[in-house]
């Protein structure tokens, strides 16, 4: 079986100048149509909301709209956990809070349900792609104003030649590959 390293990095591949001219977009969708290399990536995903004996920590998983979902909903169900999204403003049906932040590429506002969490709860949080940080920084702040805890947060590919580790530095964040 080919490492997680191999898995991802033969299964990620590079779209030049999408959505933007200059911006080099990380397609996931190869690695989705993969069985295996699916698999694999949620598994070691879900490592992120175990401990060391293999039990599961968390009570949530947020899944970050749209791609974050694709990978939340198995690594929930693989831990046993609730499934959370966030989402892009105006989607979600009830009573939410909301935060606003700049993205690598434009702006945009995500939201969570009011009573999405039960009192105590602990996330974790899963998105696809860590850039500039604003993303999760910006989910992080939702689910502590909703009054659960954040036990950490995982993302599929870390883009280093951001600043996302150092805007959210003292947060868990874990990363299966980073470039
Ligand atoms: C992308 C990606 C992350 C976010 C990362 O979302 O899926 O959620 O950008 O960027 P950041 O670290 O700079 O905040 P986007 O809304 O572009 O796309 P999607 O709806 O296809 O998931």
């Amino acid at each position: 079986m080919p490492s997680l390293d191999e898995v991802l990095k033969t299964l990620i591949r590079d779209i030049p100048d999408y959505p933007q001219p200059g911006v080099m977009f990380k397609d996931i969708t190869p690695l989705l149509a993969d069985h295996a290399g699916f698999t694999q990536v949620v598994d070691a995903l879900a490592a992120s909301g175990r401990d060391s004996l293999g039990q599961t920590v968390v009570d949530k998983v947020v899944g970050i709209e749209a791609r974050g979902f694709i990978l939340a909903a198995p690594v929930a169900l693989a831990l046993g956990a609730g499934f959370v999204p966030v989402r892009k403003k105006g989607k979600l049906p009830a009573a939410t809070f909301e935060a606003s932040y700049d993205l690598e590429y434009g702006q945009a506002t995500i939201e969570v349900h009011q009573d999405a969490f039960d009192p105590g709860d602990r996330v974790l949080v899963i998105d696809d792609v860590l850039a500039t940080g604003g993303t999760v920084e910006a989910c992080l702040g939702l689910i502590r104003r909703c009054g659960a805890t954040v036990a950490a947060s995982a993302v599929l590919l870390e883009l280093s030649f951001l600043p996302g580790r150092e805007r959210l530095a003292g947060e868990r964040i874990d990363a299966l590959l980073t470039v």
